[in-house]
């Protein structure tokens, strides 16, 4: 029984098979940013606006506000136990084994499902361009769009494990150049369409209103359904702390890199939904699989909305850049604390997991070939919810345990900002579709059966 809250002793002096220390917070903010502005700005816009209407922005704000909050428990905690595993880590070192397990396997189902999603997000602006030079169509979708498979977006998914395998100092330059992309894409997006702006647009406000209730069809709507499915928009800098064994510094840089990328993050956001749905009525763009492009074409900007397109090809795979690399080392961490198989904990020289890299690429690669875009997403929210409540949990258990421990960055108003991210991110999972919670309950579940078959007996990390 004892066994099932073990805590993991972290070792911070260098190991044999320690990961190179390549990255400084430039690196970190840019990871950030990569990881975040995706798949959630560029199409779930849509879903959000469908769902809530344009109160879709004070869904933003809510989502945006609750992701706040744990990216302030996040940069405390990064900064206490620098090592990689993110809230994984935290959970085995703060509360024990049990739900550090829990954690983990949540984590590989938010890293997988988020890698594919935004791969098939991607393969959905890049198809049209491949089938107009007579790529097959059946070959651009998944068997549940009538297609065989979605080969782009497996494709995509190759070439960035490539990247990654190559070292991560490179793939992480790389990734920064094409984060200005993005940003740049979305301050052309603003700069075009908020011209256009007219506040008869805005009305009615709230069509759906405030928290989730089913529709006639039997959809769940209203602006707290749409914010728990726009929070895919707002997640991404936890996959800063999984790069903590790779930071110079990690003290002073995790703490401006999870902060700084999330600050940034909720303001271009809110400038973009309240553009979107000031320009345009949001019935108008809350089916399309392009969203903000179509609002360029409807306000007479075609140019701007190829612009807008293009760019999302060139950049969105810094999305997956960042969660394949966050991925690898959640499965890298857990293998080497002996939770996973540990041939599967091995390092190049160049200081990459390329193993696991590999491994995860083929898995999600499968996921992103054969499985549409709407639930996967929700999914992968679930995972990430939970592992937020964890961290915000894990903040606070350390100011009760260790008040005067060192601590590099400190959540101001920790006993209000921890309590508020755990009952926030409740709120989003309760405001998730049913079907969602059910599928990631069913995965918790079969999560618990490897536990007490297989890596319980394993653990190696624990005092
Ligand atoms: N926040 C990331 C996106 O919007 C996952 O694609």
């Amino acid at each position: 029984m004892a066994s099932l809250f073990r805590k993991k002793i972290v070792d911070l002096t260098p190991q044999a098979n320690a990961l190179a220390r390549t990255l400084s917070w430039p690196h970190l903010v840019a990871l950030g940013v990569g990881a975040i502005v995706g798949t959630g700005i560029l199409t779930l816009i849509g879903v959000g606006a469908g769902l809530a209407g344009p109160s879709v922005i004070l869904s933003f704000a809510i989502a945006g506000a609750i992701c706040a909050c744990a990216a302030l428990a996040y940069a405390e905690m990064a900064t206490m136990i620098p090592a990689s595993g993110s809230a994984y880590t935290y959970s085995y070192v703060v509360i024990g084994e049990l739900i550090a397990w829990v954690i983990g396997w949540s984590l590989i189902l938010e890293y997988s499902l988020v890698v594919s999603t935004v791969a098939v997000g991607w393969s959905g602006y890049a198809a049209p361009l491949l089938t107009q030079y007579g790529f097959p169509v059946a070959f651009t979708a998944g068997p549940a769009l009538g297609g065989v498979v979605n080969a782009p977006a497996v494709f995509i998914i190759g070439v960035v494990a490539l990247l990654l395998s190559a070292g991560t100092k490179e793939s992480a330059t790389l990734n920064a150049v094409l984060v200005v992309v993005k940003i740049v894409a979305l301050a052309v997006f603003v700069a075009v369409a908020l011209p256009a702006f007219d506040a008869a647009n805005l009305h009615p406000f709230m069509p759906y209103g405030f928290p989730k209730a089913p529709g006639a069809d039997g959809v769940d709507r209203g602006v707290m359904a749409a914010a728990a499915i726009i929070f895919f928009a707002f997640y991404g800098f936890d996959a800063i702390s999984t790069a903590a064994e790779e930071t110079k510094n990690p003290g002073r840089d995790l703490a401006i890199g999870i902060v700084g990328s999330m600050v940034a993050c909720v303001a271009i956001y809110i400038l973009v939904a309240v553009t979107a749905v000031g320009a345009l009525s949001y019935t108008r763009f809350a089916g399309s699989a392009e969203p903000l492009a179509l609002i360029l074409r409807e306000i007479g900007s075609p140019k701007v909305a190829v612009f807008l397109g293009a760019s999302a090809v060139i950049a969105l795979p810094t999305v997956l850049l960042a969660f394949l690399f966050g991925q690898s080392r959640i499965f890298f961490t857990m293998a080497r604390d002996g939770l996973l198989p540990q041939s599967l904990a091995t390092v190049s020289k160049r200081g990459a997991p390329v193993r696991i890299t590999l491994i995860t690429a083929a898995i999600v690669a499968v996921l992103a070939g054969l499985l549409p875009l709407g639930e996967i997403a929700a999914l992968a929210n679930a995972g990430t919810l939970a592992a937020f409540v964890a961290v915000c949990a894990c903040m606070l258990i350390m100011r009760r345990r260790a008040p005067d421990a060192p601590r590099t960055f400190r959540t101001p108003a920790a006993w209000f900002v921890g309590p508020a991210g755990i009952l926030g991110c409740l709120y989003l999972f309760l405001s998730l579709p049913l079907r969602t919670e059910l599928y990631f309950l069913a995965w918790n579940a079969f999560g618990l059966l490897v536990y007490f078959v297989y890596a319980r007996r394993r653990a190696v990390a624990t005092g």
